[in-house]
């Protein structure tokens, strides 16, 4: 059965405390393919704290939007199909929003069952280095269904995640950007213009980023396999290195039959509340996770990691327990919201 999760790091009683700022960076990647006739609806959801907020979105230095809001207001916006980030390479349809004070920015995009949405990371917590594992989403896809990697659906889809940096400075920065693959490590850098966003595909090869100055990182692929042979996109907003974390919280979900964990770096992982699990785990190894069903699990670490939860149809980031306050809004399809304590 088709099942969408939108896990966004909005708390129930006021905002993730670091979640919420002045500057936002970021982008529409592709949602299935661009020129899907299906109708797309991307939309960026921006809530005011305070009264008398201006807000102001550029897109490719235009500007789009501008706008007063007062304490408690959201404004939905949206942004037509010709914004998604299809081409590869240098393209300026990045989106950005600043305003006089605070503000949350949800970040949603839907075209027919493919849902995914976010919550934008404000420049302050964007960071320059970056470690991005190889998602091995055909090694999940093939012990769901029972098959050796190679007789997988579609592998070779999965090694097409895709990468968006965005630079989130007002000057040049460079980019020395590494990947990591069985054919050994390849190193090649990018200049980017302030706010230009570039966009390349990851060949199914784990890459380590090192930049100049502050860059958004979007992890992204525009159709994936669902359990239910449907497919959806996949975004997910990159912890830069300085915001990884040792525990994490990840709430009970009902609806989550099979989900693994990906942890970038070697290092020792316990699970703990249903039962306790310490193993050593590397990072292109996926770790099944089933207990998610019964009760939300604390994991905490020997170091310093960033961790995804993952899932036919979605790439989670989870938010470590210093970013983030009271509980996790999930909601399990476009229309039901559930607030998981
Ligand atoms: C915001 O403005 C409204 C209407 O002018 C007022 O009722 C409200 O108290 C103000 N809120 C804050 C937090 O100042
Ligand atoms: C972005 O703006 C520049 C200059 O205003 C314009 O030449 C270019 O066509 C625009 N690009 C897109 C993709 O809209
Ligand atoms: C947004 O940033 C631009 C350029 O950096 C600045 O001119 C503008 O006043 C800012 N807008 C708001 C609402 O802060
Ligand atoms: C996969 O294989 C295991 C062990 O052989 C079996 O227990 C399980 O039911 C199988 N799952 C599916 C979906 O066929
Ligand atoms: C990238 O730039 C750095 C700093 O300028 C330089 O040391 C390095 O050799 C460059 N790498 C490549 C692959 O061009
Ligand atoms: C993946 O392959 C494409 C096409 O050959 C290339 O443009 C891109 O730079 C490669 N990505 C990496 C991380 O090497
Ligand atoms: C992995 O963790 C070890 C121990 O904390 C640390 O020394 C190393 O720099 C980390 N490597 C990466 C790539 O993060
Ligand atoms: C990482 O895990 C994979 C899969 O379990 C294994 O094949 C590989 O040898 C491990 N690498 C290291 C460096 O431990
Ligand atoms: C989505 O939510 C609506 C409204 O609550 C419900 O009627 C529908 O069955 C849900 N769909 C799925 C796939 O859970």
């Amino acid at each position: 059965m088709l099942f969408h999760l939108i896990f966004m790091s909005l708390v129930c009683s006021g905002l993730s405390v670091e979640s919420y700022g002045r500057d936002f960076i970021t982008a529409f990647p592709e949602n299935t393919v661009y020129y899907n006739p299906q109708e797309s609806y991307n939309t960026l959801q921006i809530t005011a704290f305070y009264n008398d907020t201006l807000v102001e979105i550029t897109i490719n230095y235009t500007k789009v939007f501008h706008d007063k809001l007062r304490s408690g207001q959201t404004k939905i916006v949206h942004f037509p199909k010709y914004n998604e980030q299809f081409q590869f390479t240098n393209f300026p349809l990045f989106a950005r929003v600043n305003s006089t004070q605070k503000i949350v920015v949800l970040w949603l995009s839907q075209r027919g069952s493919s849902v995914q949405s976010n919550v934008v990371q404000p420049v302050t917590n964007l960071g320059k280095w970056y470690s991005i594992p190889f998602i091995n989403y055909n090694q999940m896809m093939a012990s769901l269904y029972n098959m050796s990697d190679q007789l997988a659906p579609d592998s070779w889809r999965y090694n097409s995640f895709r990468l968006i940096i965005i630079n989130a400075e007002n000057s040049d920065n460079l980019i020395t950007v590494q990947s990591i693959s069985p054919d050994g490590p390849k190193a090649f850098n990018i200049t980017l213009r302030p706010y230009k966003l570039y966009q390349f595909q990851t060949n199914g090869s784990e890459i380590q980023l090192d930049s100049s100055g502050k860059v958004a990182v979007l992890l992204t692929h525009p159709c994936v396999e669902t359990a239910g042979c449907d497919c959806n996109m996949v975004l997910s907003h990159v912890l830069p290195r300085n915001l990884w974390g040792d525990t994490f919280l990840v709430p009970s979900v009902k609806n989550l039959n099979t989900a693994w964990l990906q942890v970038t770096n070697t290092t020792e992982v316990r699970l703990k509340g249903v039962n306790i699990k310490t193993q050593q785990f590397n990072s292109s190894e996926l770790i099944p996770f089933p207990e998610l069903k019964s009760a939300s699990q604390l994991i905490s670490s020997t170091n310093k990691v960033s961790i995804r939860l993952i899932s036919p149809g979605f790439v989670l980031e989870l938010i470590p327990e210093t970013m983030f306050a009271a509980c996790y809004l999930v909601q399990m399809n476009s229309t039901e919201e559930i607030c998981v304590a």
